[in-house]
């Protein structure tokens, strides 16, 4: 049920990283005003203070596309030889994102995919991004991570509306040497299906549709049982960052920064106690983000005020149910 990747050959190396939040920002006291919910409520349950939402006529490529911009901008360059998109809610549900993102940047026919993970999308799309170095594919790439859950929460369900929002955040990947600041090292990379039902859209795709009969109503809402996916994320994060952790050759006193997938701050908790990992050393940025998905791991990373040489954990879970972990030694990037 689980995979590690030990990098052969080049490396992928970070060097560039950029972020894009849409500029509307809905405070939980606005949400109170539409839902039958308080802010007491859910800064109490979940740490979340504000969450940023896109506008009408807005989608997640143009979301992916700035903080690619800006990743590439910070990197000093202004060419990948590949772009990886990990998203869950793509402009469209054919085809990919990824191509048009690739040409609104100005990257030429350069490959462009999408990866579905969703909240674990980004470590998958990073290891991705990796492989396409170390195989000799593409000596840059360039890894997003967006996405729009706005567009996809029931407006009636105060839980998941609390707890999602919008963004993108991107980093290069350029190929390097193992020991280089910013090499990625391992990675541990897993799922398990048999419990996709606690997170999923039920409606839209080819199970719905080959019945013949229309979707129920609401069907086409994202749906989350968030107790479940409470334990479920602790577990197989704490699990996961031992296994890479075990790859590395690193104890958990050497990391300096550990950066979690922002799902709940009670998460956060919960992780760092499993793992006796010091609380300030948790990057946290949900107050003022929400679970942004697939873009969480990036913007958390931009906002996390690393040093370079700090050694990094990188841990993510979402449906799937899936997750993956990596570490690196922060290199001297300034956020874009
Ligand atoms: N405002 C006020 N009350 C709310 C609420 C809101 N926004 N959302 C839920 N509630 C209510 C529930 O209806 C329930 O009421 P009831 O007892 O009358 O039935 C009560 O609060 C407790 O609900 P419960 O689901 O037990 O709360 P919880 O403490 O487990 O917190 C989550 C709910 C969703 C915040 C929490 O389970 C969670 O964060 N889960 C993980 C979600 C996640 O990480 N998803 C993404 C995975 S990548």
């Amino acid at each position: 049920m689980s995979g590690s990747l030990m990098p052969a050959g080049p490396s992928a190396v970070v060097s560039g990283l950029g972020t894009c939040l849409p500029p509307r920002v809905v405070s939980n006291e606005e949400l109170s005003r539409q839902l039958d919910t308080s802010d007491e409520w859910i800064v109490r349950r979940t740490g979340i203070r504000r969450r940023h939402v896109i506008e009408p006529g807005s989608s997640t490529s143009v979301l992916a596309t700035e903080a690619g911009r800006r990743a590439l901008k910070s990197a000093q360059c202004d060419r990948a030889d590949a772009v990886v998109l990990a998203t869950s809610t793509p402009d469209r549900p054919c085809p990919a994102t990824a191509p048009e993102v690739a040409s609104a940047l100005g990257l030429g026919p350069v490959p462009a995919f999408d990866v579905a993970a969703v909240c674990a999308g980004f470590v998958y799309a990073l290891a991705t991004g990796a492989g396409l170095i170390s195989t000799g594919v593409a000596q840059r790439v360039l890894v997003i991570g967006a996405d729009t859950f706005s567009t996809i929460l029931d407006p009636e369900d105060r839980t998941t509306r609390a707890i999602f929002g919008d963004g993108a955040g991107a980093v290069v990947l350029r190929r390097g040497e193992p020991d280089e600041p910013g090499a990625l090292g391992p990675f541990d990379l897993g799922s398990d299906g048999e419990l996709a039902e606690l997170i999923m859209i039920p409606a839209g795709g080819s199970r719905q549709r080959a019945t013949g009969v229309p979707a129920a109503a609401g069907g086409e809402y994202f749906a989350m049982q968030g107790k479940p996916v409470f334990k479920q994320a602790v577990i197989r994060m704490s699990e996961s960052v031992r296994r890479v952790l075990a790859l590395a050759g690193w104890s958990v006193g050497q990391v300096d920064r550990l950066v979690a997938h922002q799902a709940n701050s009670r998460i956060l908790s919960a992780l760092a106690d499993h793992l006796t990992v010091p609380h300030d050393r948790v990057v946290s940025n949900i107050d003022r983000v929400g679970n942004t998905v697939a873009a969480s791991i990036p913007l958390a990373l931009a906002d996390g005020g690393l040093q370079p040489g700090e050694k990094v954990l990188i841990t993510s879970f979402g449906g799937g149910l899936s997750w993956g972990s990596t570490v690196l030694s922060w290199p001297d990037v300034i956020p874009g």
